[in-house]
């Protein structure tokens, strides 16, 4: 796909109108609720960072007050996509006690209402968060005065990132029209249907039946996150009834990245149906949004692509993608 088209996306412009235009929205009363929303997938460079910033702009542009964290401690580069150099403080001032409050590290932005907490400027990873580092991280981040708190997360399935992944009130699995893409969105997403499973077993005191069905070559023939349910419902009824209410909760939403052609578009409802069929977790088909070269082209000049190519496509299906989030339900996901 290419570059702007000017005639076509007169209507995005509207929507998100040019830095310092005086037409642009006035911050909204904050929600009740603050939301947040969390970026995985399994594998790195599908798009996660970019996914996050466009959407955090899309949403302060809407008028929502917004803070992106960059989670991705180990590689830490979102404030690159947002376009804003590196701060002085970041997450691992906060992990380490260097800073007072979690509120010290949220930088402003171009963007009215969007601010960013950058990741780890040294070499502490997330999979190195352990106890009280972990729990309160976790509660700093909820705990952000904003509207919304988007997570931008790395690559892989340490047990940390399913974590932050589960604790959002979105949970968003990006992946691209690749086969090692999409098996690497399954295998994250199998990862935190586990992970979720764990937590509840302790609550549950199911613990050796699901270390059990953890073991794929268990005895007692589990072989799918159905049959560990189907089993846990036949020796403890109860238990298997909480089981199953609590696993309907989980929710994930879907986005394609990078789509050149029609098919590309088919694969996320065939990557959601798997999602259903095989995990039974809810899983809604967002949006998907097209390859175009404005993406590298606005990366090299360190300037978020939606703001420096405000005709590009991208902007428009930015805008469905989080219409379809903050109202909660999909939009029909068809061809262009
Ligand atoms: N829709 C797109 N069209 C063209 N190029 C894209 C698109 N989305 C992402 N890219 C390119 O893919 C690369 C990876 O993007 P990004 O850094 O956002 O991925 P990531 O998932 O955050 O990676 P990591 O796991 O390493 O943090 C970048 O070079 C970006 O320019
Ligand atoms: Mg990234």
């Amino acid at each position: 796909m290419s570059l702007a088209d000017k005639s076509q996306s007169n209507a995005a412009v509207e929507l998100f109108p040019a830095r310092n235009s005086q037409s642009e929205p006035q911050t909204r009363s904050p929600l009740k609720n603050k939301k947040i929303w969390a970026f995985g997938g399994g594998k790195g460079g599908v798009g996660k960072s970019m996914i996050t910033s466009s959407l955090g702009i899309s949403l302060a542009r809407m008028g929502h007050s917004v803070t992106i964290i960059d989670l991705d401690l180990g590689g830490a580069n979102l404030h690159t996509s947002l376009g804003v150099a590196a701060p002085t403080n970041s997450l691992s001032d906060f992990i380490e006690g260097r800073v007072p409050t979690f509120e010290k590290l949220i930088s402003p932005t171009e963007v009215r209402n969007l601010g960013f907490i950058s990741g780890a400027n040294d070499s502490l990873n997330i999979a190195n968060l352990e106890g009280s580092s972990r729990e309160s991280l976790m509660q700093a981040i909820k705990s952000v005065p904003t509207d919304y708190i988007l997570l931008d997360l790395g690559a892989g399935t340490t047990k940390n990132t399913l974590d932050f992944f589960l604790l959002a009130d979105q949970s968003i699995i990006c992946v691209l029209p690749e086969a090692t893409s999409i098996e690497n969105a399954y295998r994250f997403v199998k990862a935190a249907f586990y992970r979720r499973l764990k937590i509840l077993e302790d609550n549950l005191g199911m613990k050796k039946i699901v270390d059990e069905a953890m073991d794929h070559k268990n005895r007692l023939g589990i072989r799918t996150p159905f049959d560990l349910i189907n089993y846990v419902a036949k020796v403890d009824p109860i238990a298997g009834k909480t089981f199953k209410l609590e696993l309907s909760k989980m929710h994930f939403n879907l986005i394609v990245n990078q789509i050149r052609t029609n098919s590309d578009i088919e694969i996320g409802h065939s990557v959601k149906s798997v999602c259903q069929k095989y995990f039974g977790v809810n899983t809604e088909y967002v949006g998907y949004l097209d390859y175009d070269n404005a993406v590298w082209q606005a990366m090299r000049k360190r300037r978020p692509v939606i703001l420096e190519y405000p005709y590009c496509h991208l902007v428009t299906q930015f805008l469905k993608i989080t219409r379809a989030l903050t109202e909660n339900h999909a939009q029909t996901v068809v061809p262009l």
